[in-house]
């Protein structure tokens, strides 16, 4: 692979996945979980964030401080499961902006298709951060990772809670320039290229609809 890709490792993720994982959880559970996840792996992934200094009057004196330099976020969720793991990037960055890009993987190729695209003015200025939970194929991902590179974005991370080794060596073969962080590596994709172990159908989990 690359040395942009990296794996998170920490026992509170662990813990969090192992509930995800459980067919017994809740899509009330699972949703407010996911969203926990991504606050986790964004404290991570935003660890190199450009800082400025600025001028702060405490109770004792003056002081140069960091704060988030003016480079702007986009967090970039795919539809559906991407949806999840916006509030936990927007608890850590309340200014970030929001785009959306939808996709569904055909149930038969499993091939992904595009249905909507909608990213902040100025994207190109941006630091995007793709989220999605899964990474299976790896199809949805790089599609995804092509359209905004085509909107003139040179600085994008990509953020999923499971990665099928299939998957993380298509993305870091297609886009080795993305820094790509993931939670957890499972074994393999099965015939449905659903990820083993995993935990089934991210959308369908986090919206209820099955
Ligand atoms: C899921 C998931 C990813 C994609 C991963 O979305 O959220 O976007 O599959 O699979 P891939 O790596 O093989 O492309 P899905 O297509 O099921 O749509 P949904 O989130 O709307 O249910
Ligand atoms: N999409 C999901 O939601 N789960 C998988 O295991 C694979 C793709």
């Amino acid at each position: 692979m690359n040395d942009n890709i990296t794996i998170l490792d920490h026992p509170l993720l662990k813990h969090k996945i192992s509930v995800l994982r459980d067919k017994a959880t809740g899509t009330n559970e699972f949703r407010k979980i996911i969203e926990e996840i991504a606050m986790l792996m964004g404290y991570e992934a935003l660890r190199d964030l450009p800082l400025d200094e600025i001028e702060v009057e405490t109770p004792i004196e003056t002081c140069l401080t960091p704060v988030i330099a003016g480079k702007k976020l986009a967090i970039v969720p795919i539809l559906r499961a991407g949806l999840g793991m916006v509030p936990g990037m927007l608890a850590l960055v309340p200014t970030a902006k929001v785009g959306h890009i939808g996709m569904y993987r055909d149930e038969e190729t499993h091939e992904p298709h595009e249905y909507y695209c909608k990213l902040p003015e100025q994207v190109e200025d941006r630091i995007v951060i793709v989220v999605d939970p899964m990474l299976a194929t790896g199809g949805s991902a790089c599609d995804a990772l092509n359209l905004i590179k085509s909107k003139g974005v040179k600085n994008i991370k990509l953020m999923s809670v499971i990665a099928a080794p299939e998957g993380l060596e298509k993305v870091a073969a297609e886009h080795p320039d993305v820094q790509v962080y993931v939670a957890q590596l499972d074994r393999c994709l099965n015939e449905d290229a659903y990820i083993c172990p995993g935990l089934g159908d991210a959308g369908d989990r986090i919206f209820g609809t099955k």
